[in-house]
Formats: structure tokens, sequence, C-alpha cells
């Protein structure tokens, strides 16, 4: 049995980062998770990375994904569909914003996105429009680890060796409180962008409606979503929402997109879909998308092997059926504004702790420096990660980033718990959050005197 946690000299695993040892978890059971030496950590992540919305272990997802398998688990869809696809585009469609009619099924979130900006490409392409491919995004955000969906990120610091494979894409800044707090900033970024590339080649604009790792927690002011809406009117592209965290009850809705003034014309969504329990994204088109193929080529004929396959369509059932059966969109919406500020309390004495943000279980905690209560952690410092490794020893999992360099955020942490966490996790959750900031900042501060104030924000 492998010790926990495990280093990569003892592990044939070709690890993320190579220098962190990892806890080797071997179970789980709603919001605990377990190691193999049976340490066990309240995982405010839903599994680490936002899709594990059920939590751990439940039998009735794993009956279902059983059923389907020994039915059929697989039938490719290029010739074939299945009943568990049909039923699970009738559904999604049902529970996603207005007007959204068709599913196409995928792998994951960054495939998602990347058939989002193929469709819309190929919507204008139909429609006799061929000059439309640009895309215009935020330049703070996450999108995947495809070399599209990276360059659809404005950050260098993600980038990395990878620039000469990477589309050019233009990029907005975020109309953050730091920058931006009227969200007119960005529209007339945005106008200039337009401008320059020219009106007639702008096929998407492409953005989170409310924002995970890269800016936890954060939508942009009314005003943004409404000019955002005028310009599509005016300059004829299409709005692509990247849902892949927030689709599927995450923010106490169905989907976030569909409470900004600027509903989307494409929703790509994955994580909550699964809920961790299979490999599933969507792309959700509005029907006028659709009939441009409809009344065109009729056909869009890119997917990977596994997209609508009838195992994982079938956990997709499944999902949707436990999150309407529980109320868990509902408990989400009516617990996520008190968890929001049972932390903003908890926090309250931090000097570090400049805001606590978010929506529904999509929270997060945006870190300063104490001395002017703006600018940016020294990033030398390392407070994001000093903060996860802190957690780890309270045995609880969040996730903090650094994406100081770039210039648009500072150290941050994620909160996202499983949406049926019981009251007493959350505020187990919350409680063993606010010693780690303490403990952490208790250590930071004396370092701060040995450190310049950090001048590189707002590029
Ligand atoms: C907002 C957002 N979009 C896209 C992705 C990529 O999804 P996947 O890892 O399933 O490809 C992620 C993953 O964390 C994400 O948070």
């Amino acid at each position: 049995m492998a010790r926990t946690p495990i280093e990569s000299e003892r592990s044939h695993v070709f690890p993320l980062e190579l220098a962190r040892p990892m806890p080797v978890v071997a179970r789980g059971e709603g919001v605990w998770i377990e190691d193999v030496e049976g340490r066990r950590y309240l995982d405010a992540m839903s599994g680490g990375s936002m899709a594990s919305t059920l939590g751990h272990g439940r039998r009735d997802i794993v009956a279902a994904a059983r059923a389907q398998a020994e039915r059929l688990a697989f039938v490719h869809n290029e010739r074939l569909t299945n009943p568990a696809q049909e039923q699970l585009a009738e559904e999604l469609t049902a529970v996603a914003p207005e007007g959204f009619t068709r599913a196409r099924f995928t792998v994951s979130g960054a495939d998602a996105n990347e058939m989002a900006l193929q469709i819309a490409r190929s919507y204008h392409v139909e429609r006799g429009e061929p000059d439309r491919w640009q895309v215009i995004s935020p330049a703070q955000a996450y999108h995947g680890p495809t070399m599209e969906t990276l360059a659809l990120t404005g950050r260098p610091g993600m980038h990395g060796p990878f620039v000469p494979y990477l589309p050019t894409h233009l990029h907005i800044p975020p109309s953050s409180w730091r920058f931006d707090p009227s969200g007119e900033a960005a529209l007339d970024a945005l106008d200039r962008a337009i401008e320059e590339a020219g009106p007639g080649t702008i096929s998407t604009y492409f953005c989170e409606a409310i924002s995970a790792a890269a800016l936890p927690g954060y939508t942009p002011p009314v005003r943004f979503w409404e000019g955002l809406a005028e310009r599509r009117e005016r300059h004829g592209f299409l709005v692509c929402f990247d849902e892949v965290v927030t689709g599927v009850g995450r923010t106490g809705q169905w989907f976030a997109g569909a409470a900004t003034a600027c509903p989307p014309d494409l929703i790509a969504t994955a994580k909550g879909l699964g809920a961790g329990y299979a490999a599933i994204g969507a792309v959700l088109a509005k029907q006028h998308v659709y009939d441009a193929f409809a009344n065109g080529s009729k056909r869009f004929t890119l997917g990977h092997t596994w997209d609508g396959a009838p195992l994982a369509c079938a956990v997709g059932l499944a999902v949707l059926d436990a999150v309407r059966r529980e109320g868990l969109v509902e408990r989400v919406r009516e617990r996520g504004a008190k968890l929001r500020q049972e932390l903003a309390d908890a926090l309250a004495d931090v000097p570090m702790v400049r805001e606590v943000r978010g929506h529904g279980y999509l929270l997060g905690v945006s870190f300063v420096d104490p001395r002017d209560g703006e600018s940016f952690l020294p990033p030398t410092l390392r407070v994001g990660g000093r903060i996860d490794a802190a957690a780890f020893e309270h045995d609880l999992i969040v996730l903090s980033t650094q994406p100081t360099r770039d210039g648009y955020a500072g150290d941050q942490t994620l909160f996202a718990p499983a949406f049926v966490a019981t009251d007493e996790e959350l505020d187990e959750m919350v409680s063993r959050f606010a010693d780690v900031v303490h403990e952490v900042a208790k250590d930071v501060e004396p370092e701060l005197d040995r450190e310049p104030i950090w001048t590189g924000g707002g590029r």
C-alpha cells in the first residue's frame, strides 16, 4: 500500500507538480475524503476542482452507471444515438436558460469550450459571413489546458513555453473593483478591440459568467453585461459563456448565465454534469444558432470518441435527477448567501483579507497587502501556496492561486463545497479555514517588513 503523502520519486505517475508530495486518497463519503492511512480531510472544493457537486460515494449515481453499463456502455455518436443521450439532451435543455434547445455532449470542459468556439465560427460561415473568426475574452480567466483554451486567457504566466503554438486572441481587462468598478473601462477596451479588429471580423465574445479559480466568485458589474448586449446587437457577434464550473447548480441557479443582462447564445458546461462520476461536458446552443446549421450545410461533424456515450449520459441523467429531487439548486442559492457572510465574518479581523465574494457555493477570498489594504501581496511571500499547505495541515481542502505576475489578481482562495454539505459541515469548513487564514496572516505580517509594496498590478 502506498504511504501517504507520496513523493514523485516513489511513484510512476507523472505528477502535475513534481516537488509536491501527494496524499493518496482511497475513499470518500459526502464532503469527506480519506487517505490510505485513514487520515480524513474535509473537502471544501468538491473533489479539489469543483466537480464533485453531489459529494463522494453516491450509491444512486453508481447504480445508474452500473445499470447503463450492463445494458450498453458505448456507441459512437457519429452514426448512432442512444436513449441516455437523447433523454439527457432533453432534460438539460429543459433546465438551461430560455431559448436553449440543443445539446452536444463532450468529454471535458476544455473540449466543450473549444467546441463552442468552433460552433460559433461555423455559425457565421453557415450564414455567409466567413470573415468572422476573431474572439474577444477577458484576460484574467481559465478555460482549460488545450492550446486553444489556453490562448483564450490573456495570462502569460499560464502560456509558459507554449506561446509558439497558441493562436492570438483579443483580450480586455476584468472589471474588478481594483481597475474598473463601473465596468465602463472594460466596455471601452471592448470597443477598441472591436474597432481595431474590424466589427465584421468578430465571431464571439467568450467569458465565464461567474469566474472560478482565475478570479474566484467574480462577475462583472451589470453595466458591463448591458453594454456587451448592446454591442452584440450592434455588431452581430455571438456571446459564449464558459459555464464549465457554474453550470448545473454551482451558483444557486441551474446556469449562471440566465441571470446576467446579456444572456448567451452558447454555453459550455461540464463539471457538475457528471458530478465527478463521469467525464462529461456539453455545449448548449440556442435555437437560432442551431438554425444556421439546419438551414445551411446540416453538418457539424467534429467530436471525440466518447462524446454522448451512453455510460456518461446515464450518469448525467442520474445527476440531474438527484439535483432536482434533493432541491439542491435552491439549497445552494439559500445557503450560499449565508455561507459567504459567515466566511466574511470569520475573516473580518484579518487585514490581509480584502474581499469575500461570490454566488451560491462558488466563493472567493482575495488577499491584499495589509500595509495599504489594496496592493497585491508580494508574490515572493507565496501566500496562496501557504494557505493551501496550512489547510492540509488542518485536514481541509481549499484551492488558492497566485496569478500576481499576470497583473490582474493577487493571492486568492476558492471555496466551493459540494451541494450536499450539511450546515454543521459548512460551519466546520468555515471554522477550519478561518484558523488557517489567521495562522498564515500571523506568519506573513512580520515578513512584510522586508518586502517593498508590490507595484506590478494593473498592466
Ligand atoms: C472555468 C473553467 N473552464 C474550463 C475548465 C476546463 O475544464 P476541464 O478540466 O474539464 O477540461 C475549467 C477547469 O477547471 C474551469 O474551471
